[in-house]
């Protein structure tokens, strides 16, 4: 299908209907969304088949398995997704999917059925950046837009995303208009967050289990290091490495491990909330926004809206059903994009280091 036509290109029509579908990881997931000109977009379904149970026993997501289980399932999830709304695919005027970054093999499956849907109803295909998704995502509620603002106007702010694969702070002037003043310059804040679950013998992914065991451990029992004091760009490999060495001097890990991850989850803290300030005051933005898998974690969105109130900033975060990987995040970055004069194209490829800005 590469190289072909799309449709001639139709006027916008008043209201848009939008199928988005998400296979970027382990997570299967297909939302669709409306909206009505210059109305809040509403998100009439979104459905997530998670492949955690899956990957567990591996301890990480295994790329060939997680392929072949979002091609197993994805049709019956955009079936359902369809019933749901109470549409059929000829009543969807865009379908959409992750074009990157993510798994090569995972975002090909996501991409090929809307590319499919597409020809064979007669609608758009537009391909969208999974980060652009979480980026936009805080002006999402669970079931339709929560930024109070004329039409779908994004307002000027800077964007702390934290997900399993990425740590960055965007300076976003507009929708798609990013500017990246941060990112990590080794491991993602997520995946610190499941290594050090590992090595702790806690199950996969690690970052809710981490929390968990935070809540009854105290914050300041280990002095772990936060790496790159005075710039934007993250470390947190030393924090890791940290952790691995202190690990073999404790006696009885089994009563210390709440102290541990108390302590690390401060640290990780400290560095997130201290470089968003930062960057917002560098950026002149009175909005920090949170979002990405990590954006699930309490004590994470506690301590920057504490910052954020304390400083006079607004703070924004992303709800947390659409705080991991989900389809409606998607559908809202198209939203923007078509309302903008994209028109998207067959010919689009993934792009599994597929950048930003
Ligand atoms: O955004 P996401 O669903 O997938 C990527 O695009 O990477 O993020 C997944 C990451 C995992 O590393 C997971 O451990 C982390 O988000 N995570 C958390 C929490 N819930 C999920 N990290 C810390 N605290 C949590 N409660
Ligand atoms: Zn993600």
């Amino acid at each position: 299908m590469p190289g072909a036509e799309q449709p001639a290109p139709k006027e916008e029509p008043e209201t848009l209907m939008i199928l988005a579908i998400e296979t970027s990881c382990d997570e299967s997931a297909v939302a669709i969304l409306r909206q009505t000109a210059t109305a809040p977009a509403e998100i009439l379904c979104s459905l997530v088949s998670s492949q955690i149970e899956l990957h567990r026993s591996y301890g990480g997501v295994v790329p060939e398995v997680a392929s072949r289980n979002h091609s197993l399932i994805l049709r019956s999830l955009v079936e359902q997704a369809l019933d749901e709304a109470g549409l059929q695919s000829n009543n969807i005027d865009a379908f959409v999917a992750t074009r990157g970054p993510g798994l090569s093999s995972s975002l090909l499956v996501g991409h090929t059925m809307a590319k499919a849907l597409a020809a064979a109803s007669g609608g758009n295909f537009l391909s969208v950046n999974h980060m652009e998704g979480h980026l936009l995502s805080p002006f999402l509620s669970n079931s339709r837009t929560s930024w109070k603002s004329p039409g779908l106007m994004i307002p000027a702010h800077l964007a702390l995303i934290v997900s399993g694969g990425h740590t960055m702070l965007i300076h976003a002037r507009q929708a798609g208009d990013y500017h990246m003043v941060g990112r990590t310059v080794d491991d993602a804040a997520g995946e610190a967050f499941d290594k050090v679950a590992r090595m702790l013998g806690l199950p996969y992914p690690g970052g809710p289990e981490i929390e968990k065991q935070a809540r009854k451990g105290n914050p300041e029992a280990f002095q772990f290091p936060r790496s790159m004091p005075g710039e934007l760009n993250f470390s947190f490999s030393g924090l890791k490495t940290a952790v691995r060495y202190t690990l073999p001097k404790i006696d009885d890990l089994t009563t210390r491990a709440p102290d541990i991850c108390a302590s690390f989850q401060r640290a990780v803290t400290d560095v997130l909330v201290s470089k968003s300030l930062r960057a917002a005051h560098e950026c002149g933005c009175n909005i920090i926004t949170l979002s990405g898998g990590v954006s699930c974690n309490k004590a994470i969105r506690s301590a920057l809206n504490d910052k954020c109130m304390a400083e006079g900033l607004h703070f924004l975060a992303c709800p947390p059903g659409l705080s991991t990987d989900n389809a409606a995040m998607i559908a809202f970055a198209a939203l923007l994009k078509i309302r903008n004069g994209a028109t998207g194209s067959m010919s689009e490829d993934i792009d599994p280091n597929f950048s930003l800005c």
